[in-house]
C-alpha cells in the first residue's frame, strides 16, 4: 500500500518551512507504516517522541518568525500549535499507560490535522511574512532567515 501524507500541494513556498513540514509528514508516514506492520509499542513510542520533539522545534521556529514580523494572528496560530502538540502528547500518554493501542485512524487524524494547519494557517502566515520581507529588502530577509533557521537542525 502506498502512502504519501506529503504532497507538492502541501508547499507554502518558503523552502526552510517546507523542508520542516516535509520532515514532519515523513515521520507520520513512518508512524503509519509501523502501526500497519504491528511494530512493538517501544518502536511506536520512540517514533511518537521523535515526532513530538520535531513538531515542537518546528512550532518554535514559526513562532520566532511570527514574532520577528509582528504577525497579527500569532496568538490563534500558537493555539493551533498547542492543539497539535497536545494531540501527539495524548497519543504518547495513551500508549505509555497501556490504555489502548495506537490505530491507523489516530495517525490519519493527526496527519489530517497537520495538513489542515499547513494549508490554512501556515500558508496565511508565510504569505504575510513574505509580504513584509518585500518591504524589508533582501539583506534584512537574509539576516533574519539566518538568525531563525541557522539554529534549527534539519
Ligand atoms: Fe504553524
Ligand atoms: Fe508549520
Amino acid at each position: 500500500m502506498s502512502l504519501a501524507y506529503w504532497q507538492d500541494d502541501c508547499k507554502v513556498n518558503h523552502p526552510p518551512i517546507d523542508q520542516e513540514h516535509h520532515h514532519l509528514l515523513k515521520l507520520l508516514e513512518d508512524l503509519y507504516r509501523s502501526v500497519l506492520w504491528d511494530h512493538s509499542e517501544d518502536i511506536l513510542q520512540a517514533l511518537l517522541d521523535t515526532l513530538f520533539r520535531a513538531t515542537l522545534e518546528h512550532c518554535e521556529t514559526e513562532e520566532s518568525l511570527m514574532e520577528v514580523f509582528g504577525y497579527p494572528d500569532q496568538i490563534s496560530h500558537m493555539e493551533h500549535h498547542e492543539e497539535i502538540l497536545a494531540l501527539i502528547l495524548n497519543y504518547c500518554l495513551t500508549l505509555e499507560q497501556g490504555l489502548r493501542p495506537l490505530s491507523l485512524d489516530d495517525v490519519h487524524d493527526l496527519a489530517a490535522c497537520l495538513n489542515r494547519h499547513i494549508s490554512t494557517d501556515d500558508l496565511k502566515m508565510v504569505q504575510f511574512v513574505q509580504h513584509q520581507q518585500k518591504h524589508d529588502g533582501a539583506m534584512m530577509t537574509q539576516a533574519i532567515n539566518h538568525r531563525i533557521f541557522a539554529t534549527i537542525s534539519p
